[in-house]
């Protein structure tokens, strides 16, 4: 990086962009300077190296793979259950665990306006996601008598809106001094013939690369010095759009760091090949994440003599990585994936474009390509209807409605559980706040005090 602007002049010419140089020769006076300073921001040696590079993710693709061992949290036995809480439980209580939500994407297909973190999926309190968050946080960090430092990825275009939602919420409670907001990177966006897009005339587009900037962004924000100095071992890792996320869950935190691995991942079992999340396994014998959309048919298909999927180890974004591997990988410089996307752009003329059809490559790196650089992972296999309620869509499947009926079943079932007949609950849409319960602890005196208590 830190090229000068002749620099810059000759990579876009030798990279076909000529109608960037000629776009910045139009322009006069604060746009020209505008745009001018754009480029000389811009890591364009990446951007080029990584779509010259592109071929070769595709012969990654080829890589032998093998299913992964995991631990299933059924085979559990309850003694052994206790131990991992307690030990989870103790690592909270020293202050050892921090969490890393990564809420830095542009949430495309959902299609809110503002952060995908401040959306109300419609459940009874009409609470966000980011205060279901600080709730269950703030339940464990009460509890655990330490408050679990909270560190916040957003992207430039989203940063400003999510401090705004925090301030005017007084951080749900939070302790402001334990959240922090940290910037991810961008790069620019092409065109499906490799030409880069403006989002305005004196601009060129860009977007969020990916959640694989975590630790890059994490590092380059001084986070990872705070992390040090507050004497965190581990970082609990998670997907801002997750409703029913566990975050630093201590019985996960405990199995982690019962393993000597440097990370740990919750996964569920898939059971629809087409489902659209990616599965965990081993590839050349190193542990690893592939993609949905990277996964090979004859694979994706493949089933076991008993009708199950052969790759059946679902990826859900959860992940608890050692601090110090954090750390170590800060500088990974990871490789990119090129998305196709749908994406507004502002044309030669000066109008904007709304494509029907995806129309623009994103760059994007992915957090779990760091897998392989793991000795071993520890692969903890959880209930779905516990642990994933993802908000992707506007509707339909892994949309807000979706999201919200998991949130109230699993109340409901936690309500049953605490032996509230099923009839009194019939009619009921039963939230419970996690600042009383996290996951279904504690209810019940709901049996003794009616249903009307929330
Ligand atoms: P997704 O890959 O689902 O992307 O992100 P998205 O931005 O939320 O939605 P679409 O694809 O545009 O519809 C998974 C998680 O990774 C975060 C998201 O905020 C979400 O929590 N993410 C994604 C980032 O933090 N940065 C990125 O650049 C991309």
């Amino acid at each position: 990086m830190g090229l000068n602007i002749q620099e810059v002049r000759s990579l876009l010419l030798a990279n076909n962009q000529d109608h960037v140089l000629d776009r910045l020769e139009r322009l006069k006076g604060p746009a020209k300077d505008k745009l001018a300073a754009q480029l000389g921001s811009i890591d364009f040696e990446a951007l080029f190296r990584a779509i010259h590079d592109s071929t070769s993710l595709s012969e990654k693709l080829k890589e032998p793979m093998e299913p992964i061992p995991y631990v299933n949290e059924t085979d559990i036995g309850e003694k052994e259950q206790q131990a991992l809480n307690e030990l989870g439980w103790s690592l909270l209580r020293t202050g050892k665990v921090g969490a890393v939500v990564v809420a830095g994407g542009q949430g495309s297909r959902l299609g809110h306006e503002g952060p995908k973190g401040t959306l109300d999926i419609g459940l009874p309190s009409g609470k966000s996601l980011f205060q279901l968050q600080a709730e269950r946080l703030l339940n464990l960090s009460n509890r655990a008598g330490k408050t679990i430092p909270w560190y916040i990825m957003t992207s430039p275009q989203n940063q400003a809106a999510t401090e705004m939602f925090f301030h005017a919420a007084d951080w749900f409670g939070y302790p402001p001094e334990d959240i922090f907001l940290f910037q991810q990177q961008t790069m620019p966006v092409l065109d499906h013939n490799w030409k880069l897009l403006f989002a305005a005339e004196d601009e060129l587009m860009v977007a969020p690369s990916g959640h694989g900037e975590c630790f890059a962004s994490l590092g380059k924000s001084g986070a990872i010095d705070d992390m040090k100095r507050r004497g965190l071992e581990w970082v609990f890792y998670y997907n801002v759009d997750n409703a029913l996320i566990k975050i630093a869950d201590p019985a996960f935190i405990g199995l982690a760091a019962s393993h000597s691995n440097p990370i740990a991942t919750k996964v569920i079992e898939k059971t629809d090949s087409e489902e659209k999340i990616g599965i965990v396994c081993l590839k050349n014998g190193r542990p690893a994440v592939v993609e949905y959309s990277e996964i090979q048919d004859d694979v994706k298909n493949l089933r076991d003599t008993a009708g199950r999927l052969f790759y059946n180890l679902g990826h859900i974004s959860i992940h608890l990585f050692k601090l110090d591997f954090v750390e170590r990988h800060a500088d990974a410089g990871l490789d990119y994936h090129i998305a196709s996307k749908k994406m507004a752009y502002i044309d030669e003329n000066g109008s904007l474009v709304k494509p029907s059809e995806p129309n623009a490559y994103k760059l994007e790196r992915f957090i779990f390509d760091l897998f392989p650089q793991a000795n071993g992972l520890t692969v903890f296999k959880t209930k779905r209807e516990e642990e994933f309620a993802p908000v992707k869509n506007k509707g339909g499947e892994d949309s807000p409605q979706s999201a919200r009926r998991l949130v109230l079943d699993l109340h409901r079932s936690w309500l049953t559980a605490a032996g509230i007949a099923v009839e009194e609950l019939h009619d009921h849409d039963i939230e419970i706040s996690p600042l009383r319960s996290y996951s279904g602890e504690g209810l019940h005196e709901y049996k003794a005090s009616g249903l009307s208590s929330e």
